[in-house]
């Protein structure tokens, strides 16, 4: 310690005072930069796949454009005052001499007090005016002929996704269609919680709202472009929030009618694999999961009857492949810590069974 010390001193004497200073300031530039760097490059996104700034779907298009128009206002605002600030500062620094004399007193002047009330009272006026205007559009959205309706009904942490009208039940891939020649087809959400307060956010397709117990908000999107969309919880909902991503996946029309006459069915029943069916119901699988046409109706967990057709396992975590299926259904606590789906303990052989029966259920 003395030696530390020691050094630190003969460090501090070898740089002079300003030269400590220099590197003091060099220090923090290059934390805020760092600190500043990891929040900017995810929102402007690299890859463009979560820009805000690259909406491809109403209502995402109609809220950028108000956000360019304030972000430019105050930019000109940012200008004009720090502009004038640093004229005042470089125009009248201390000069040699002047201890002499005062500067001029000024005692107030109705002009220019009454130039910088009613100049920013105007221009909060047509701030207010333009915002109005966007979220009356956005929400006297009328749901015209062939709107696609869904519920999500957010979980910690996962997303369980209902089309009520088309009878279908899935888990944190919300397919939709993209309206396209043949006339606007949007997908009218209702949005509501079965715990904690979240927040569903697709960047590219429509702002956040907030899913909250015991109430129904509404939200709508309306992509032209078929692709995949990423999004996640905005809301904070406990240790896994972070990791409660959704995807949304625009179809073409047609390919959206596919997809919804697949899901409509009940589940495959394979005649493979008869083991892990034989062991996923005996053991308490059934109680959290539901697996249409079969006597597994639980409604704590994701419904499973079509899950072979979803993309990821475990709200985004992983891609859904055999080796981490089977390190799921393993201990899926390894892959999400805290998550309500505990291990089971099930043997090796149960493992492989249960996960050989998963797959069946395309
Ligand atoms: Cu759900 Cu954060």
């Amino acid at each position: 310690m003395k030696q530390l010390s020691l050094i630190c001193i003969k460090l501090m004497t070898y740089l002079q005072y300003k030269r400590a200073l220099r590197a003091l300031f060099l220090v923090a530039f290059a934390l805020m930069w760092i600190i500043v760097a990891s929040h900017v490059t995810p929102v402007l996104g690299s890859d463009g796949i979560t820009n805000i700034f690259k909406p491809l779907a109403q209502p995402a298009q109609e809220i950028k454009e108000t956000s360019v128009l304030v972000l430019l206002v105050s930019l000109v605002i940012f200008v004009v005052v720090a502009g004038l600030l640093l004229y005042a500062l470089i125009r009248f620094r201390h000069r040699a001499g002047d201890e002499a004399s005062e500067p001029p007193q000024v005692y107030g002047s109705n002009q220019i007090e009454l130039a910088w009330t009613v100049m920013p009272v105007l221009i909060v006026f047509v701030l207010i005016l333009v915002t109005s205007r966007t979220i009356a559009d956005i929400q006297n959205r009328k749901p015209p002929q062939g709107t696609v309706q869904a519920t999500i009904v957010g979980h910690q942490w996962w997303w369980e996704i209902r089309y009520p009208e088309l009878g279908i039940v899935t888990a944190n891939e919300l397919h939709v269609p993209a309206s396209d020649g043949r006339g606007p087809r949007p997908t009218f959400l209702k949005l509501e919680s079965a715990d904690v307060a979240h927040s569903f956010w697709v960047p590219q397709l429509a702002g956040k709202t907030d899913l909250i117990p015991n109430r129904e908000n509404l939200m709508w999107i309306e992509p032209t472009q078929p692709g995949t969309y990423l999004g996640n919880c905005a809301e904070y909902c406990g240790t896994q929030h972070a990791r409660m991503l959704i995807r949304v996946v625009v179809q073409t029309a047609d390919d959206f009618d596919r997809w919804a006459r697949e899901q409509q069915q009940a589940a495959s029943a394979a005649a493979t694999a008869v083991e892990g069916r034989k062991a996923f119901f005996a053991n308490s699988c059934v109680n959290c999961h539901t697996i249409r046409g079969t006597s597994a109706q639980g409604k704590f967990g994701p419904d499973l009857t079509h899950l072979m057709s979803r993309e990821m396992l475990a709200a985004g975590v992983v891609p859904n492949t055999t080796d981490n299926l089977r390190a799921w259904v393993r201990d899926p606590q390894r892959i999400k810590l805290g998550c309500l789906m505990p291990n089971m303990q099930l043997t090796d052989q149960e493992v492989d069974q249960i996960t050989a029966y998963l797959q069946t259920l395309k």
